[in-house]
């Protein structure tokens, strides 16, 4: 396993529609692994393929306290509900924003024993990085449902604020 980089905004592959998985095979699993670890590397809760540069139709979720778990091929089949969320990205380092997703939200998608599974999030952060993720293999970034560019929050880094108020 191997902790790739991650990429940011602004390069092309985090826009590219991601390329369906034809066969989950070793190579695939491979990915996955290295997806895994370079999420857990990064302190993500989830990425997707083209976040280390590959552009299939990948993610893998990691939820505190659990087995992190891959979609390949995922869809969203059902989402229902809205509700306000605080947002960010692996790929967006530094920023936050507010932002609307669903409340409900069921994903179709193949495991990596290349077996159809469905992952149901309600109300909760299981929810967000589902549709979150999906986002990602379809080209689309938690910064393009912002009502408005302005309400990207720059965080500031740890520990900045204090030297600052002391000048
Ligand atoms: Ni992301």
């Amino acid at each position: 396993m191997t902790v790739r980089p991650i990429r940011y905004l602004g390069d092309p592959v985090l826009r590219r529609p991601a390329k369906k998985v034809s066969r989950v095979d070793d190579s695939i699993r491979r990915l996955i692994a290295d997806m895994t670890e370079s999420m857990y590397a990064a302190q993500g809760v989830g990425i997707a393929a083209p976040q280390i540069g590959v552009s299939l139709r990948i993610v893998v979720i990691g939820m505190p306290d659990e087995e992190p778990f891959a979609l390949i091929n995922p869809v969203v089949i059902r989402r229902s509900g809205t509700r306000r969320l605080d947002e960010g990205c692996l790929s967006v380092p530094g920023y936050r924003g507010p932002l609307t997703r669903s409340e409900r939200v069921v994903v179709k998608a193949l495991n990596e024993d290349g077996r159809e599974i469905r992952v149901r999030g309600e109300d909760n952060l299981l929810a967000q990085a589902l549709e979150h993720e999906t986002d990602h293999v379809n080209g689309i970034l938690y910064v393009d449902r912002l009502d408005s560019k302005d309400d990207l929050v720059k965080l500031e880094p740890a520990g900045t604020r204090e030297r600052n108020e002391g000048d």
